[in-house]
């Protein structure tokens, strides 16, 4: 732990697991029962914790060593998790995509590549609206499944809080599956041939061959030197994360708990939590439920985010400065990184402020396409890394992750790529419930270019020395 960050009122006051409720909210449902509301929360708060606080302490450790360049964050998964899309195959294949895009990151990088998935808690979403107008009708918007519905009836988009309980259970049987993956055999590296998807553009599925090649062969050669025989066990398994926004927070009150062995509150739900570029108001309840627990936390920062708040925030989420507690997830869109990335990252640094700077390159891209579709082309999110990595090598900090909307599912939804989704593709395999998310291709071909930005970083760190 280094130094409080200076000039900035720290928050000391008292926190309960409730205190949220007593300041303003926003983006949230107005639940008509609220006598059934009471009820699935005293249920939810009798059902065991998804995760586990010495996992949550674990990763907080992992993201400290992100924050310092020896290890990179990949965070990616749905926007938007769906009661409708949820099977085993769904979970594996984009399980098996960050696992590659892990093998591409740590082959550039060489360090470790904590991976942490926008899984088993991502139901709930922010919308720009709160009601949606369609031919004169006029009903709420769609919050995500564990609100409400996305047909456009006014008994789908009623919110029901009964939608937590369905949630609950299928970010525990997912966080079961992703579990038995990370260590059942699934994750073994020597399997690292097996994990290609049958469709990646022939290109960048020669390129993962070769990556995949070269780590076979450093693991013969490792055999027959004799020296795996005691990290067998760190090669047979991953360490995998979930995260959520934390956004409804009646069901994450519910999930906190105390964790016994320090006597301090744990959200529950999820290793790690998020703060949305919508529900950041400094005074707000979603920062005061989140300044409270363990948990490593991000925060998104759109354009939108003031010098003043940021210090605020930063001084509340983190006063203890403790290192891999609080995550800055940018979110500016191609072509306005270098507006504002810079600002952020002197306010940092003035405050001496210790973070993982991380770059989300899907939430300030989305346009609307000729064809209607919500989608992202594939150009500007490529070019939104690229300036995220140059802003960083200017200011000499330490770019140290990345946050994709990504599926392991051969959607259409992105445009562009080396499969070069056009407009009128889109509609072929569109299934997103929320924003339009990368394709397993798509995701591949990311990693190379970050994993190419990292190998730099490298070498000029080396260059240094
Ligand atoms: C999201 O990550 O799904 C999201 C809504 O992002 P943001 O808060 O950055 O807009
Ligand atoms: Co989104």
């Amino acid at each position: 732990m280094s130094a409080a960050p200076q000039n900035a009122p720290t928050e000391t006051a008292r926190w309960s697991k409730s205190g949220w409720r007593a300041r303003p909210r926003v983006q949230m449902p107005d639940y008509p029962d609220q006598a059934a509301l009471a009820r699935v929360e005293a249920q939810l708060a009798q059902y065991p914790p998804l995760v586990f606080a010495g996992e949550v302490r674990r990763l907080k450790g992992e993201l400290a060593k992100a924050a310092r360049g020896e290890a990179f964050l990949l965070q990616g998964g749905d926007c938007a998790e769906s009661f409708a899309e949820f099977s085993a195959d769904t979970i594996r294949d984009t399980f098996k995509v960050m696992l590659q895009m892990a093998v591409v990151l740590t082959y550039g990088a060489k360090v470790p590549v904590v991976k942490v998935g926008r899984m088993a808690g991502q139901f709930a979403k922010p919308r720009s609206a709160p009601t949606e107008t369609v031919e004169g009708v006029e009903l709420p918007s769609y919050r995500g499944d564990i609100v409400n519905e996305i047909d456009f009836t006014p008994e789908a988009r009623a919110p029901k809080p009964e939608k937590m309980l369905q949630a609950y259970t299928q970010a525990a049987a997912s966080l079961n599956l992703l579990r038995a993956f990370s260590t059942g055999g699934f994750a073994d590296i020597h399997r690292v041939h097996a994990w290609t998807t049958g469709f990646a553009a022939e290109d960048k599925a020669q390129a993962y061959r070769d990556v995949s090649n070269r780590i076979a062969d450093a693991l013969d050669f490792m055999q027959a030197a004799g020296l795996d025989a005691d990290n067998i066990e760190a090669l047979a398994s991953v360490d995998f994360y979930t995260s959520h926004e934390a956004l409804l927070l009646e069901y994450e009150e519910a999930l906190c708990r105390v964790d016994s062995t320090s006597g301090l509150p744990v959200a529950g739900s999820g290793h790690m939590i998020w703060i949305g570029d919508r529900t950041r108001q400094p005074d707000g309840a979603h920062v005061e439920f989140a300044r409270g627990v363990q948990n490593p936390v991000g925060l998104k920062c759109g354009p939108s985010m003031e010098t003043e708040d940021l210090k605020r925030l930063m001084a509340t989420l983190n006063p203890d400065n403790e290192a891999g507690r609080l995550t800055l997830i940018s979110r500016f869109g191609a072509g306005k990184v270098a507006e504002h990335l810079p600002r952020l990252i002197e306010t940092v640094r003035s405050e001496g402020a210790d973070v993982v700077w991380v770059c989300d390159p899907m939430h300030g891209n989305t346009i609307k396409s000729a064809t209607g579709y919500k989608t992202r082309p594939f150009e500007r999110v490529l070019s939104e890394v690229r300036e995220f990595f140059a802003c960083h090598r200017e200011a000499g900090t330490i770019p140290g992750g990345v946050h994709f909307e990504m599926t392991g599912q051969d959607v259409t939804e992105c445009t562009g790529g080396l499969q070069a989704v056009s407009d009128e593709n889109l509609s072929d395999r569109y299934h997103t419930a929320c924003d339009p998310r990368l394709n397993a291709t798509q995701s591949l071909e990311l990693a190379f270019l970050v994993a190419e930005e990292l190998s730099q970083r490298r070498d000029a760190a080396r260059a240094v020395v």
